[in-house]
This record gives C-alpha cells, sequence and structure tokens, in this order.
C-alpha cells in the first residue's frame, strides 16, 4: 500500500520504465492514421446511411470522437478495428468546450453540421501546448461558401444565410494551407450547391483520404493531393465501407525507433511516399532504406548529423520533428532543427538535455551536437509527440528511463510499448 510520502513524490503516476541500451529486430505492424480516423468518422455526419471505417487504431483521441459523435444522437458500434457508423437521427447539440479543446479535430464537425442541419454551434477549440492554434481559415472559407458566422463568448455559431437552403459553391483561397481548413471545407462543400474550389488546400495524405471517402461516398472532388481542390457539389451522400490509409507519424516514429537503436528492422504496412521527406532526412543521416511493397526496412549507419525545417506537406512533417530531434542527439555532429508550423513545440528539448543532450534552443531554432549515448533520467512528454521522442531517446540511453505524459501518448499511439517489445524493447507500463 503506497503511503502518502510515496504518492506525493508522483511514485505511482502512470508511467513507462524503459530499458535503454536496447537492439530491435523484426517487424513492426502500423495501425491505421489517427488524423485520417478522426475526419472520416466526422465526414460520417454527411449521410443518413451507414457508413463503415475500418483500420482505426485504439486510441483515446478516437474514444474521444465517438463521445462526440454519441452526444449528437449519431449511432456508433465498435468491433475491434471497425466502426460502424449512423448517423440518420443526427441532432446538434452545443459540444462541452473540455471535448473541443481537448480534441482538435472535433471542431471540424463545424462542416458538415451545417451542411446537413443548416446550423452549427462549437466552441472555439483554443490554444494548446503546442502553439495558439487559429480557426480563422476554417471560417473564411464557411463564410465564402455563404455561412454567417458569429464568434461571441467564445462560441462560433454557423447557419445558412438568409432564406438559403444549402450552401453555395465558391472560390476559396487559404492564407495558408490549413490541414483542418482544408477539410472542414471539403466537407461542407461536398454537400453545396455548385461548385467550389479551393486553392493553396492543404496537400497532406490526410485530406487525400477524405475525399477518397468522400468519392466513394457519391461526392465529386478532383485534385485533392494538390494545392488546388475542385468540388462539384451534390445533393446527398450514401453511405459506404472504407479503410483508413497506415499512420505515416506512426511508421516514422518506428524507422526512428530503428535508427536510435542502430537496429535494423521492417515497418509496414505504409505508402511510402506519405514518408519521402522523412526517408530522405534518415538517408541523409546515414541510414539504408530499402522499399518493399508496403514495408520499409531501415537498416542504420553511423549516424551522423542532418538540417531540417518542418513544413506542410510533402515537406518534413512537424509531428516528427520531435522525435527525429532525439535521434540527432546521438547524432556524430552538429544538425539545427527549425520548427515552422508551430511556435511553442520545442518542449522536448528540455527533457533531452535532462538525459545528456547537448541542444541549445533559440526561439523555435534547435542546434544539436551529438553526443555518443544519452543517459537514462525521469522525463515527461508535455504534448504527444514529445512523448514519442521520450521513448525513443529511452530505448537507445544508458540505464532505466522513466517517461511520463502517457496521457498524451495515448491519444495517438495504440499499444506503443506492446508493438515495441515484440520486437525486442523492454518497456513496462506502470502506476495505472
Ligand atoms: C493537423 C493535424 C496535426 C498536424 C497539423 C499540421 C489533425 C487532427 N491534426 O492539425 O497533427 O500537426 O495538421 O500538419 O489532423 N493556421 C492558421 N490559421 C488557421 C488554421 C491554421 O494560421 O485558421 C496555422 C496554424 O497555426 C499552424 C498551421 O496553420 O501554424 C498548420 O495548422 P493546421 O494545418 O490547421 O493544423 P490542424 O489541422 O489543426
Amino acid at each position: 500500500m503506497p503511503n502518502v510520502a510515496t504518492i506525493s513524490r508522483g511514485i505511482y503516476k502512470p508511467h513507462l520504465q524503459i530499458e535503454g541500451n536496447c537492439s530491435l529486430s523484426g517487424e513492426l505492424k502500423v495501425s491505421g492514421a489517427k488524423n485520417s480516423a478522426l475526419v472520416l468518422m466526422i465526414a460520417s455526419l454527411l449521410t443518413e446511411e451507414p457508413l463503415i471505417i475500418n483500420n482505426v487504431p485504439n486510441l483515446t483521441d478516437i474514444d474521444g470522437m465517438v463521445d462526440i459523435l454519441l452526444a449528437m444522437g449519431v449511432k456508433v458500434k465498435r468491433n475491434l478495428d471497425q466502426i460502424n457508423i449512423k448517423a440518420d437521427n443526427l441532432h446538434h447539440v452545443e459540444l462541452p468546450y473540455e471535448l473541443v479543446h481537448g480534441l482538435r479535430a472535433s471542431f471540424f464537425c463545424i462542416g458538415p453540421l451545417l451542411a446537413r442541419l443548416g446550423k452549427a454551434k462549437i466552441p472555439l477549440p483554443g490554444g494548446c501546448r503546442i502553439g495558439a492554434r487559429p480557426v480563422i481559415e476554417h471560417i473564411r472559407g464557411l463564410k465564402a461558401l455563404g455561412a454567417f458566422v458569429t464568434v461571441e463568448h467564445g462560441l462560433v455559431s454557423a447557419s445558412l444565410a438568409g432564406s438559403n437552403k444549402r450552401l453555395k459553391g465558391a472560390h476559396i483561397v487559404f492564407d495558408c494551407p490549413s490541414v483542418g481548413a482544408t477539410e472542414t471545407v471539403l466537407m461542407a462543400a461536398a454537400l453545396a450547391e455548385g461548385t467550389s474550389t479551393i486553392e493553396n488546400a492543404a496537400q497532406e495524405p490526410e485530406v487525400q483520404d477524405l475525399a477518397k471517402m468522400l468519392n466513394q461516398m457519391g461526392a465529386k472532388i478532383s485534385g485533392a493531393g494538390g494545392p488546388q481542390i475542385i468540388i462539384e457539389g451534390v445533393k446527398n451522400l450514401q453511405g459506404c465501407n472504407y479503410k483508413v490509409i497506415p499512420d505515416r507519424i506512426e511508421a516514422g516514429t518506428f524507422l526512428l525507433a530503428g535508427a536510435i537503436t542502430h537496429s535494423k528492422i521492417k515497418v509496414a504496412p505504409v505508402i511510402p511516399h506519405h514518408l519521402s521527406a522523412v526517408l530522405q532526412k534518415l538517408r541523409d543521416c546515414g541510414c539504408t532504406i530499402q522499399i518493399e511493397g508496403e514495408g520499409i526496412i531501415i537498416i542504420p549507419g553511423e549516424i551522423t548529423g542532418v538540417d531540417l525545417t518542418t513544413q506542410p506537406f510533402p515537406g518534413f512533417p512537424t509531428d516528427l520533428q520531435a522525435p527525429f530531434m532525439a535521434l540527432l542527439a546521438i547524432a556524430n555532429g552538429t544538425s539545427i532543427v527549425t520548427e515552422k508550423i508551430y511556435e511553442n513545440r520545442m518542449q522536448h528539448v528540455a527533457e533531452l538535455q535532462r538525459m545528456g543532450a547537448s541542444i541549445r534552443l533559440q526561439g523555435n531554432t534547435a542546434v544539436i551536437e551529438g553526443v555518443p549515448q544519452l543517459s537514462a533520467a525521469p522525463v515527461v512528454g508535455g504534448d504527444l509527440r514529445s512523448s514519442a521522442a521520450m521513448v525513443l531517446a529511452s530505448l537507445s540511453a544508458k540505464g532505466t528511463s522513466r517517461v511520463e505524459g502517457l496521457n498524451h501518448l495515448d491519444r495517438g499511439y495504440e499499444n506503443l510499448e506492446s508493438k515495441l517489445n515484440k520486437v525486442g524493447a523492454n518497456i513496462l507500463r506502470k502506476g495505472s
């Protein structure tokens, strides 16, 4: 029985106990993409018919989205990695701020709600640990489609303007290629009257996945994956049976687990071109990359430092910046990492420093002098991808580390420790 003193020292906080100096071998299985699955679940609001989504990862973010759909009267059934959704009785409620704030994708419901019900009210998601994360592009897009939108008391209210029964097709030019804004407008415009064009659209694979599923539901969308997307609005969408793409960020994290432990491993399934920028950086670091169908094999050599800057797709993804920095912390030579997407995504730097990394931080640029090995320490992941960086650093460090911040990790990595343990890691989940 823990006494008061041990509890107050946080001994029983959920954490991973990770043995360092580890060697991995074998194949790591990649789950379905979190960011795709979330938005595909939202797209189910666009039809009364049943929709089946396969390859949905078992994550707390997905649990949160299920709760949101249930709150709006949607029927949801889950069986392993399959979700059955039927939004025939869709009724809108004002989503509690805690749900929206904790799960940014929930704000994207505004597009389908407006298209299906003619009105929507959703609290502004607000900022989060990694940055301010505005939604002005989403709102500008919806206004262009003919919605009347107000923001008052932290609540975004959108309705069809005047006597309009449907949104109206429009030409929309985004100031920045926001993934969420592109997805919000894509869903709203799919049921609008007339043709819409999105310029400077986000080109991320998750946007392409959404467009592909919408087309399978009867939408008429072309150009997704490029900077210009054209959407010919239709009156109704149907149900469909769809499979989520593999998670490129989880796959990238696994490749980095191979690189940081100097272990040859295979990561599958993946869509290799979704990871082009990451694979290039791994090659530049001295890793050999072999692509075999839906699998990628990494054969790490001597790791040397590289410079990288995060960018919208097809550039280097911000979501892999922290995990990649863990690798650069033990590379030969100097690396410079510049974060261009989020203003506060360097929380892992202080934790890596606690493990012996030599990093100077100037604003959003980190200058990393590689050291031969990190040393184990108790560390805390401050956001989803920092937590993953801590796990990677711990796998290669000397000694046994303790990684807290599992509430973040569990949002985006399905069974991370059991997947890594299957290929040779020694990770114990404790205190939960
Ligand atoms: C999505 C992903 C997230 C990823 C991010 C960037 C989901 C659920 N999440 O988030 O994992 O890190 O893409 O690849 O899919 N911006 C504005 N105005 C806006 C909207 C965004 O200036 O109205 C800026 C943001 O501040 C940020 C950049 O655009 O600097 C990218 O944001 P965005 O693409 O919107 O990210 P999300 O869709 O929220």
